[in-house]
């Protein structure tokens, strides 16, 4: 029996994402396993999630240390002992240095509420809205030193319609979001994904040639 990718969710608020990878860890057959939950933010929905779930849970406040360089060590000893193959950044609102992200090359993914490259950072909601675009989205992407950078592995398309507030926005994406992020756990737990030139390609997926449009004609 092939063992399963050993993931590290790392979170800092509400947990979503990790409760979306906890149900599909353990559906039959997936391939891959939480075996440690981080928090740098004590106190958080995240961990309770992941105390129902009976997962190993740490809190690793950043407050307590003097630099990112000391908060990171931490966290990346932590990760080993857990032997952690596969690092979830899920609502982890920490940039991590050059150094750890070398350290973790291509084994730490993100999960951000927009369609990459477009609307990086923060209230992405609102900018998108402000924009004008019928759509956004959600990426979930290898993490680079460049912030909301990296290779993208999958996305989600959210139409955006001209009621939307940032927060109802922010809803449909989130559900969008629980749906990608166990599939792009998936793909790589499966040895599905390469990355070439700094882009994802997928063994054996299905080519998407549909359209969407919004409004809708
Ligand atoms: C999500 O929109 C996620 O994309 C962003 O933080 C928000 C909250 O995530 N990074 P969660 O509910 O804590 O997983």
């Amino acid at each position: 029996m092939n063992s399963k990718l050993k993931l590290g969710v790392i979170i800092s608020g509400k947990g979503s994402n990790l409760k979306s990878l906890i149900e599909a860890t353990q559906k039959n057959n997936f391939p891959a396993e939480i075996v440690i939950v981080i928090a740098n933010v004590p106190n958080i929905a995240g961990i309770e999630i992941a105390e129902e779930a009976s997962l190993p849970v740490c809190t690793i406040n950043h407050n307590d240390f003097n630099n990112r360089e000391l908060f990171e060590k931490e966290i990346h000893a932590v990760l080993t002992n857990a032997r952690v193959e596969l690092v979830c950044l899920a609502g982890f609102m920490r940039i991590l240095t050059d150094h750890f992200i070398q350290l973790w090359l291509n084994k730490i993914i993100n999960i951000h509420p927009s369609l990459l490259p477009s609307f990086k950072g923060l209230k992405t909601h609102e900018r998108a809205i402000k924009s004008g675009a019928k759509f956004s989205g959600c990426t979930v992407h290898f993490v680079r030193p460049e912030m909301d950078s990296g290779p993208i592995i999958i996305q989600a398309v959210v139409p955006i319609n001209q009621k939307d507030t940032p927060a109802t926005l922010a809803n449909r994406i989130l559900i969008a979001e629980h749906k990608i992020y166990p599939r792009a756990v998936k793909l790589i737990a499966s040895k599905r994904v390469f990355i070439k030139n700094n882009r994802v390609s997928v063994k054996d997926s299905s080519s998407t040639n549909e359209i969407l449009i919004n409004p809708n004609s």
